[in-house]
């Protein structure tokens, strides 16, 4: 079980939409998947640019009380790692602000705080303006004593000032910020299922993957599996094939034939 912690709204920038809509989803379902721990928050919803190319790009999860290091546990499991781009962390009760300029305006009126302060905004373009507006703050991305979060939902802005403690800080992978290569990704997907099923851990006979190249879920059965039968006329990353592994290149039409 998570330690009880300061109830908080985590915002978490996702690198796409579908994997945004994946994530509310498993919310829904938390009491049946094997997806979250307790204390991720009683709502997931999907928020972000919603237009037609990108569509939504954040989740905002409400209520969560797990602390920083249950949340960042759960960033670094298989199926989540690579996937989180940013997280940040705001007060449930706060009042949100219609425009950046009363957001700034706000800002000003509070306390110059006396450390240097890390900035973690989305968009990104409201750092500059944040920095620009308030000169008489000192902001530092790796020496700070607070981290100001400020967020636009839905055409509002909320911001947070927390502790260094209450900020929820993380530094994403170098795999959430570049292309994964297609082998990674393609395990990635059958990782997520196996957790969401709860079977992650468990042991398998014979898996027969058809269209399997270049290996992503090969190398994922091979795993798990005593034997894995690959079939593909394609070439296969050499990391796939393992000692269980028999590639069949072929393709299914054609093995049907030749039996
Ligand atoms: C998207 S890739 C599969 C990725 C793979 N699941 C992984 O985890 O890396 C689709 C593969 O299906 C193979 N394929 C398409 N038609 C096939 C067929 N009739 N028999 C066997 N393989 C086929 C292609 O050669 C291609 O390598």
């Amino acid at each position: 079980m998570s330690e009880a912690h300061l109830e908080r709204d985590i915002v978490l920038k996702l690198g796409h939409q579908s994997q945004c809509f994946r994530i509310c989803e498993y919310h829904k379902l938390r009491n049946q998947l094997h997806m979250f721990e307790e204390g991720f928050g009683h709502t997931a919803v999907e928020l972000g640019p919603h237009t037609n190319k990108l569509g939504p790009e954040l989740v905002l999860l409400k209520g969560v009380t797990a602390s920083p290091d249950v949340l960042l546990g759960w960033l670094a499991t298989p199926h989540m790692r690579g996937m989180c781009t940013r997280m940040y962390s705001l007060h449930p009760d706060a009042h949100p602000l219609q425009t950046k300029e009363d957001l700034l305006k706000e800002l000003l009126c509070h306390p110059v705080p006396s450390d240097p302060v890390r900035l973690q905004c989305h968009p990104r373009s409201l750092e500059e303006y944040l920095q620009d507006g308030l000169p008489k703050w000192s902001f530092h991305p790796r020496h700070f004593g607070s981290v100001l979060h400020c967020v636009e939902l839905d055409g509002l802005y909320h911001f947070a000032l927390n502790s260094k403690r209450d900020s929820y800080l993380y530094a994403p992978p170098k795999e959430a910020l570049a292309r994964h290569a297609a082998c990674c990704r393609a395990r990635k997907k059958l990782e997520e299922v196996f957790t969401a099923l709860g079977m992650l851990t468990q042991q398998f006979g014979l898996a027969i993957d058809i269209g399997a190249a270049p290996g992503g879920w090969t190398s994922f059965l091979a795993e798990r599996c005593t034997r894995v039968l690959a079939v593909d006329p394609a070439e296969m990353n050499s990391a796939a094939l393992r000692k269980n592994v028999t590639h069949l290149r072929s393709s299914l039409v054609a093995c049907k034939h030749c039996e």
